[in-house]
């Protein structure tokens, strides 16, 4: 039996305001305060963060933001550093989504950058990567991959310790409806473990969890949480209801 506890993520993307939010976790937390066995995060708009935290705490919902900035102070006009969503109460960070890299310009370097910043803030990134459909047409996918996933964790120790999740999110499957096939996404997950294998050895790669996202919902989640390299889920769409982002948490019943 694997050692690692299923995560089930919200990512809200620009979605509710900071009343909205509490709104919906209040409602969130009513519906999985008895779930078991799996680790709970939402990743509301940094406005709603503190409010969101503030609702959160003695429950099982942990908190997580979408973006930082890798400079931990100074004259960077809009941006907002590790340390700013530690104190607000994030346990979590996405950096790389597909949408930042592309509308906002990220690519694998600054990437990079956000991942060390966040862990030197002890904050644990949630790494997005995946492929263009067009990459997976050419047969691209594992190259990829194999790209983003080596430049974003450029010189990133961890010594030893599991401290990043890792997100298979398949561009043509975000906000599409068109989900990855279970096998699809499992094919792609062994690959990234094997591929972390190699880097930072056995023990790393088994404790790491990779996520799947792309039109999941309740309807798919099951069977893709059964495949054996699939250890959650990272959701926007569907994670907006409560009721809707319950039932994924339940995924299993
Ligand atoms: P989706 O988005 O669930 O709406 O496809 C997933 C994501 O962008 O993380």
């Amino acid at each position: 039996m694997s050692q690692r506890i299923p995560l089930i993520a919200g990512n809200w993307k620009m979605h509710k305001t900071g009343t909205q939010a509490v709104e919906a976790v209040h409602q969130l937390k009513h519906l999985v305060a008895s779930a078991a066995n799996v680790e709970i995060m939402v990743a509301p708009p940094f406005t709603a963060l503190f409010q969101v935290g503030n609702a959160l705490k003695n429950s099982n919902i942990t908190l997580g933001a979408q973006n930082l900035y890798w400079e931990p102070q100074g004259a960077f006009t809009g941006e907002i550093s590790a340390e700013m969503l530690m104190d607000a109460g994030c346990r979590y960070v996405i950096i790389g989504h597909s949408e930042r890299r592309q509308y906002f310009g990220e690519t694998d370097e600054t990437v990079n950058k956000k991942i060390k910043a966040a862990l030197a803030a002890q904050l644990i990134p949630v790494f997005c990567v995946g492929e263009l459909e067009s990459e997976r047409d050419a047969e691209n996918t594992f190259s990829v991959l194999d790209k983003q996933i080596r430049d974003g964790l450029n010189n990133v120790g961890f010594n030893g310790k599991p401290h990043i999740v890792i997100a298979y999110e398949p561009v043509w499957a975000i906000g599409t409806g068109k989900s990855a096939t279970r096998e699809q996404a499992q094919e792609v997950h062994l690959f990234i473990r094997e591929l972390l294998k190699k880097q930072y050895g056995h023990e790393f790669s088994s404790l790491v969890r990779i996520l799947y996202g792309g039109s999941v919902n309740p309807g798919n989640i099951k069977s893709l949480m059964e495949m054996p390299d699939v250890d959650g889920a990272l959701v926007g769409g569907a994670s907006l209801v409560p009721e809707t982002f319950g039932k994924l948490v339940f995924y299993n019943d």
